[in-house]
């Protein structure tokens, strides 16, 4: 059975066609940039355009990068305020016309990674750690998941929230050499690693893509590897997520 996956970034919205029995895309992927001026409206639009690319008509899995309680967002995460207290399903159902289940990006990266790829059967603590434009968590405890923690939003021993110095956007913005940006995630992952002590990282986010340009500076005792289907982890997560929606 196939469900179309959409993962809205802070830069790009991502959508594809997945097959939800074995975690692969049945498509290309197809993406459009996130709008500069991030409010519900310019997002609904954007949301319609990946809709009407596939042609689709049914339910959609969308991952979204705020946090989100019973489809609520928390706050606006790096989207845009006006999101705070909207509840994305309702907004996109009325929007659209299709129905949607509605998952932090994070998290349905992580549901990807334990259904299909590098986490599938691994018993005890896995956390996923996607590093784009800000920087989300997923924990799953012997593959189910605990919803909504926000682990981009820890402090830094400066008293700076780790997303603002770590995130993937960061390392641009700043120019950031590979190797400088590795010693940031270095104090990121040695501090998650004291507080969570689990048994795997996983990297999802843009950065799963090059791993080898980093992963030297990281220094800890846990094994931490990039998510086997990399960047498209958000969309093959949102459309299994939207399976227990059925
Ligand atoms: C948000 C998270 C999200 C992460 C990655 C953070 O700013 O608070 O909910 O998962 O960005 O998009």
């Amino acid at each position: 059975m196939e469900i179309l996956g959409i993962d809205v970034g802070g830069t790009g919205i991502k959508g594809a066609l997945v097959n939800i029995k074995t975690g692969e895309l049945t498509t290309e992927r197809h993406r459009i940039r996130t709008p500069k001026n991030a409010t519900p409206k310019a997002v609904a639009k954007k949301i319609q355009k990946i809709i009407d690319h596939f042609q689709w008509n049914g339910l959609v899995g969308c991952g979204f990068p705020t946090p989100l309680m019973h489809g609520k967002c928390i706050t606006g995460g790096n989207l845009h305020e006006k999101w705070e207290g909207v509840n994305v399903k309702d907004l996109f159902k009325e929007k659209t016309g299709n129905e949607f289940s509605v998952v932090n990006d994070a998290d349905a990266a992580g549901l990807a990674e334990v259904n299909f790829g590098i986490g599938k059967n691994k018993k005890g603590v896995v956390v996923m750690i996607t590093l784009g434009t800000g920087i989300g968590s997923g924990i799953f405890l012997d593959g189910k998941l605990l919803p909504n923690t926000e682990l981009g939003h820890i402090f830094t021993e400066k008293g700076e929230e780790f997303e603002n110095y770590a995130a993937d956007s960061v390392r641009k913005k700043e120019s950031l050499t590979q190797k400088q940006w590795g010693k940031r995630l270095h104090e990121y992952f040695r501090h998650l690693q004291l507080i969570l002590s689990p048994d795997l990282i996983i990297i999802g986010g843009s950065a799963s893509k090059r791993i080898e340009k980093y992963e030297k500076q990281i220094d800890i005792s846990i094994p931490l590897v990039a998510a086997e289907s990399q960047n498209d982890a958000g969309i093959i997560g949102a459309a299994v997520a939207a399976k227990y929606h059925l």
